[in-house]
């Protein structure tokens, strides 16, 4: 029925309009859907306090300060931000997203919270507005993803590209002091397969799809399909 109805003209902007006029996560993803901004990632601005324990828990040991300067990459509506903030008090916290609506929502957020003084949250795409090698801890979580490739497609093109995916978190791995460590989850694209994986060592790595529902697939360097086993998901540290 739902399929029937998404063919009728029409349907794709009613859809939008009720989002819109919903707000929360569903505006956020209808912003996303309207702007399509360059490189857009994972356009869905699902989130949660407190998703990744056990990868901030592995960062923190890895660390050698306990109040690491903290960019946190795709941040939505900032509940990732307070969760950062819980884990690491004390700390300086950046948020990045590349969709207005969830920059809006976590400034609301941190607001709220009164956590203004210690956290800021700007809109970007990419790392290029931060200052090389300022960050101690940097954390892509949920960001390198799409999806539409939850089916698992042979090849991820005209969704995702590798090339997109190893420019941007070049630019994220420049951001981090020789030491620091570099988070990443649920990508469809694997870390090592960026030439500058060659500058760090893992921390713990080759983590699984922690949805055993959606097993995020993951492609080459040529956008191809390869086996999900390869994965290599996880907590990564720069040499120092
Ligand atoms: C699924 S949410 C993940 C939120 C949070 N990191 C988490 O894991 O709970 C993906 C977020 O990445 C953002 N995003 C996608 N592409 C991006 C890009 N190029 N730069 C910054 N944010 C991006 C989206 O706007 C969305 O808010």
């Amino acid at each position: 029925m739902k399929r029937t109805l998404r063919r009728l003209p029409g349907w794709q902007s009613l859809s939008l309009a009720k989002a819109l006029v919903t707000g929360g996560e569903p505006r956020q993803n209808a912003v996303a859907r309207i702007l399509r901004p360059d490189n857009l990632f994972q356009p869905q601005g699902t989130t949660a306090y407190d998703r990744y324990p056990e990868e901030l828990g592995a960062a923190a040991a890895a660390l050698a300060t306990a109040t690491p300067d903290i960019l946190s990459f795709g941040c939505s509506s900032g509940e990732e931000l307070l969760t950062l903030r819980r884990h690491f008090p004390g700390s300086r916290i950046r948020g990045l997203d590349i969709n207005p609506v969830a920059v809006r929502a976590a400034r609301r957020l941190v607001h709220d919270a009164d956590e203004d003084a210690a956290i800021t949250v700007a809109r970007s795409g990419d790392a290029g507005g931060e200052p090389a090698e300022s960050y101690d801890l940097v954390v892509a979580l949920a960001v390198f993803r799409h999806a539409s490739l939850n089916d698992a497609p042979e090849s991820c093109v005209g969704v995702l590209d590798f090339a997109s995916f190893e420019r941007t978190v070049t630019g994220l791995t420049a951001c981090l002091r020789p030491g620091g460590v570099f988070v990443i989850r649920h990508a469809n694209f694997r870390f090592t397969d960026c030439a500058v994986a060659a500058d760090f060592e893992p921390v713990m790595a080759g983590l699984p799809s922690s949805n055993e529902h959606v097993v995020t697939p993951l492609y080459d360097r040529a956008n191809r399909r390869v086996a999900p086993e390869s994965r290599d998901d996880g907590v990564y540290r720069k040499h120092g």
